[in-house]
């Protein structure tokens, strides 16, 4: 699987110390970030295994899966805990968060699967995600993957502002969203597994 996107100004020196020590910095900063993040990770493998890819892939896409949020450690505190609805300029802060998290990952850990992902994961395949606006297979297979994982695992989170929705109205949301938000052929793979992952799906949201 080729990873072709490269940031400018990205380095690194492969350091698992430094990714280790980058999860615990998240648990404890925002230990609600760093659960969506694992759980995110767990999601984006099923897909993973499902679409044929080996198992250094999966390995690969998981571990940046759970730390595809990183970057919100730089955005301002107060706008994670806010329970409200962002104000436009909160909005514009957060949705820094993909190119913050290439900024600080790219600078401790050579892996070009991780920064895509970080990255590009709210990349839309119509085009119209952020932050570059990058369109269908512009944007790396892991971010495409992660994407659908994030917002899987978003929905099914009760938040301030929603209520939790059930796995079939999730999956409805996705199925709704193929070919406009999200790449259809990770889509068709997460509905194909997770008919077969019922309960371990049950197990990740009890
Ligand atoms: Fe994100």
């Amino acid at each position: 699987m080729m990873v072709e996107l490269a940031f400018p100004g990205t380095r690194s020196t492969g350091d698992n110390h430094a990714e280790d020590s980058l999860h615990w910095s998240m648990h404890s900063f925002h230990a609600a970030t760093s659960s969506h993040c694992h759980r995110v990770g767990r999601i984006a493998s099923l897909i993973t295994r499902q679409l044929g890819l080996s198992d250094a892939e999966v390995h690969s896409i998981a571990r940046a899966a759970r730390l595809h949020d990183i970057g919100k450690m730089d955005v301002p505190n107060h706008l994670l805990l806010k329970t409200g609805k962002l104000t436009a300029d909160e909005r514009a802060m957060m949705d820094c968060h993909p190119e913050l998290g290439v900024a600080r990952i790219a600078r401790l850990i050579d892996d070009p699967t991780m920064i895509a992902v970080i990255g590009c994961h709210h990349e839309q395949w119509d085009g119209c995600g952020y932050p570059r606006g990058l369109a269908g297979e512009e944007i790396p297979l892991p971010a495409r993957i992660v994407a659908v994982a994030d917002v899987y695992d978003a929905l099914r989170e009760k938040r301030s502002y929603k209520s939790a929705y059930s796995h079939a109205e999730a999956l409805a949301y996705l199925v709704d969203a193929s070919g406009t938000k999200f790449d259809p052929a990770v889509v068709d793979a997460f509905v194909a597994v997770s008919r077969r992952a019922t309960r371990i799906i049950a197990k990740i949201y009890p």
